[in-house]
């Protein structure tokens, strides 16, 4: 590997400068994105593997981040296991027979994920050809909380109310549906490594929606096993948007990097944890839409609150399509011209 800096802080080894990348960075803000956008829809984007694997590129292109993400979504899972998943434009996900029972969870599929994500094992060949080596490439999945929570809610939800419901008036389906989720997603993750990724990361990006004590019980317990599950080939990296209340318990786990969102001070994260691992995050992507001077000095602040090293620079969720690309330029630039 050419630029193996995001490898080597996995590991937790010294570094010249902490490695940058922004989640979602494959996606809106780039024109080059939604010219392909125009002309072909969301899951033909990723089904196709020149498609995913020119978007993957198109940011490394234009920024030279020190990682890519694979271009695909955390709802290729519960559309593997036979569930209907729809991207309407402007409305999001759109689950029309959401799983509300037992009889729900049954017609729920463990698929064989190299016959139904082939598709996305293409897409990982055809993007390491094009990477050459240059950087590592991302592979990930949702939580198995997270899909629960489409699943069930069928859509996007501010509160996923009904996804809790069905959590907490019938746990044992719930927990069935979860360990479904949970051992589709292990073999779809082990597939993907074998298929090259060299990192994966698990967006838990709707664990904030619990209570500490929920959280243990319908999300971090099916975490850990994707992580004890991968541990061996590859690092295995969780952002769990708010959730700073589980950093202490998540980082006596096998994971080699927890992701952290805007709410929490670099301070009280390394506090939590212990330095025992690598950190990343945790810029507020909205804070992308200030001056690039400003967004500069608030970069290097923020790389010296977490240290340099065990450190991955990037944003504490996904980027916003409304920001300016010289923003963006500017987050990147001042990494890689840091000096301590
Ligand atoms: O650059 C990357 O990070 C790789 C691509 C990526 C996408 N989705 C592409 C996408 C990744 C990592 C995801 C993960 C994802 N998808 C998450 C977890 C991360 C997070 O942001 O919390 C979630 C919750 C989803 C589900 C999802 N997919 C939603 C809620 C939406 C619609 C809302 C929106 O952002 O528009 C999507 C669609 C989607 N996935 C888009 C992209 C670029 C936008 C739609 C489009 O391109 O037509």
């Amino acid at each position: 590997m050419k630029n193996d800096l995001f490898l080597r802080a996995l590991k937790g080894e010294t570094v010249e400068r902490p490695p940058v990348w922004m989640m979602r960075q494959a996606g809106r803000f780039l024109p080059e994105f939604m010219e392909i956008r125009e002309k072909y829809d969301f899951f033909t984007r990723c089904r196709t593997p020149e498609l995913a694997s020119e978007i993957t590129v198109q940011p490394i292109r234009r920024f030279g981040m020190d990682a890519a993400i694979l271009f695909s979504d955390i709802l290729v899972i519960p559309q593997a296991m036979n569930i209907e998943v729809q991207m309407k434009p402007n409305f999001g996900p759109y689950l029309p027979n959401p799983v509300r029972d037992q009889k729900g969870v049954d017609s729920v599929v463990v698929p064989d994920v190299n016959e139904e994500l082939d598709y996305v094992m293409n897409a990982i060949k055809a993007t390491k050809e094009m990477l050459n080596d240059e950087i590592p490439l991302i592979g990930f999945a949702g939580s198995p909380w997270t899909i629960l929570c489409y699943v069930v809610q069928g859509q996007g939800s501010k509160t996923f109310d009904k996804a809790k419901e069905f959590c907490f008036t019938n746990p044992v389906s719930a927990h069935t549906l979860l360990q479904k989720i949970t051992d589709t997603t292990i073999a779809y993750l082990k597939a993907k490594v074998e298929a090259g990724v060299d990192v994966v990361q698990v967006f838990d990006s709707w664990g904030g929606m619990l209570s500490p004590v929920d959280y243990r019980e319908f999300s971090w317990k099916y975490i850990d096993q994707i992580i004890e599950a991968l541990k061996e080939m590859v690092p295995v990296i969780v952002f769990a948007k708010g959730c700073w209340y589980a950093l202490e318990e998540m980082s006596n786990s096998n994971a080699s990097a927890l992701g952290v969102d805007w709410t929490v001070t670099p301070r009280t994260a390394r506090y939590l944890t212990k330095n025992r691992l690598t950190l990343q995050g945790n810029f507020d992507p909205a804070r992308l839409l200030s001056p690039p001077s400003q967004i500069k000095e608030m970069v290097t602040q923020m790389i010296n609150e977490f240290g340099k090293d065990r450190y991955i620079v990037n944003l504490g969720h996904g980027i916003l399509p409304n920001v300016p690309l010289d923003n963006a330029r500017a987050f990147i630039d001042a990494v890689k011209e840091y000096k301590k």
